[in-house]
């Protein structure tokens, strides 16, 4: 099951501005596939109805205690018993401390009482609020009593105030649900990766670079932060948003590439090189734009470092994962790679299968052997080579036939 694949959640949404953005959530939930169950209080449904969140999520809506559309009348039951989790969001400074004093004087705070499943709560308020001696207070109670606390954010608020107290945005709880539901086997460990182009100036307006999208680099970074992993990514330039929860450094050459890479990798784990670095870059830079001339020009190359043979190279490297996109041989190429690079793992396609789509064919290469993975998303693969890496990475012991 992928992280929010098939699950059921609870979404109650609870008296404030920000519960517009809750719709949002919904329709992503139920993008991610989640099946979505909306209870709504006297205070949300002031914000927004009933009859959005029931178009949205395909549900009935829940708000009254004593709804007699559940076969037994006990929504407040029957609501949390097959659900994976309950989020409350946006969670009023109210609810939350309603919900501290174990109150059940509504559907909601009864379901919460009477729930058998993790209960997280995203909490939006005004910045005072969120300030307050008392709901400080209230929100350490919730973490000692096992609660999840999603956020919440600081920035502009809707009453003209600006600071902490911002309900997450729908993209970033969905990005937290995942994690929180995510396998956590890569819980502790720091992963390093590079991903997308690295571009190689020529003069000030022209460089050499090359087609990576740097789409795989960014989902495998995300799928690592989902395992539950610290993730630095240092990108070439891509058109990608940042992956929730992944610290990026921006570099544009080789030489950049190299250098954030050695910096982040103190107490590395992990280091991945998914980038699709330039085997060369212009031995000059030219200080100002080359002006043409008619005549034909020369340019000379010098090789870059290898970014990844280095890493790998070190005395005590991390485990070390590598690319190999070919064009034939696959296996004859990827596993040279592997051996040539003494890498761990390498992850190889023939570049006619993935080459800046969204979708690509896999096969990994490891000490025993070879794994061809059947062709998904890259959103997918990532979660795979992620947990191919987590399952190699085990004690010797515990490591199972399939890696
Ligand atoms: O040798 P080749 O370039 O095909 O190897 C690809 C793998 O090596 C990828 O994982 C890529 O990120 C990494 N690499 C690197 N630095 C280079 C060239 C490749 O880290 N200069």
């Amino acid at each position: 099951m992928k992280s929010i694949q098939g699950r059921k959640i609870v979404l109650a949404v609870t008296g404030g501005v920000a519960a517009y953005k809750a719709a949002e959530l919904v329709r992503l939930l139920v993008k991610a596939g989640a099946n979505v169950h909306v209870v709504l209080t006297e205070g949300g449904a002031r914000f927004v109805t009933a009859v959005t969140f029931q178009a949205l999520s395909g549900n009935p809506v829940w708000s009254d205690l004593w709804d007699a559309r559940m076969a037994n009348n006990m929504a407040h039951i029957d609501l949390s018993r097959d659900a994976d989790a309950i989020l409350i969001a946006p969670a009023t400074a109210d609810v939350i401390a309603r919900l501290v004093h174990g109150l059940a004087d509504d559907l909601l705070t009864t379901l919460c009482l009477a729930r058998d499943c993790p209960l997280i709560v995203a909490p939006a308020m005004n910045r005072q609020m969120w300030e307050h001696p008392a709901t400080r207070r209230n929100v350490a109670l919730l973490h000692q009593d096992g609660v999840t606390v999603f956020g919440p954010d600081s920035g502009e608020q809707a009453c003209g105030e600006v600071g902490m107290g911002r309900m997450l945005e729908p993209e970033a709880l969905l990005a937290q649900l995942e994690t929180f539901f995510g396998s956590g086997r890569m819980r502790g460990r720091k992963v390093v990766m590079t991903a997308g182009p690295t571009f190689e100036a020529i003069d000030p307006v022209r460089g050499i670079t090359n087609t990576s999208s740097g789409k795989m680099g960014y989902a495998l970074a995300r799928a690592c932060v989902v395992a539950g992993a610290e993730v630095v990514l240092v990108s070439g330039p891509v058109a990608l948003p940042l992956p929730d929860g992944v610290r990026r450094v921006e570099v544009q050459s080789a030489l950049q590439m190299r250098e954030a890479v050695f910096e982040a990798l103190p107490g590395a784990d992990v280091f991945i090189g998914v980038a699709a670095v330039a085997d060369y870059r212009p031995a000059d830079q030219a200080e100002h734009k080359i002006k043409k001339s008619g005549e034909s020009m020369t340019l000379t190359l010098v090789p870059n470092p290898d970014i990844l043979a280095e890493v790998a190279g070190l005395p005590n490297p991390p485990f070390c994962v590598g690319f190999a996109a070919e064009s034939r041989d696959l296996d004859k190429y990827a596993e040279g790679k592997r051996q040539g690079k003494r890498l761990r793992l390498v992850v190889g396609n023939l570049v006619q299968h993935g080459l800046g789509g969204d979708d690509n064919q896999v096969v990994l290469y490891d000490d025993h052997g070879r794994h061809p993975l059947a062709p998904a998303s890259k959103v997918e693969l990532a979660a795979r080579i992620v947990d191919h890496i987590a399952s190699l990475m085990l004690p010797p012991s515990q490591i199972t036939q399939n890696g």
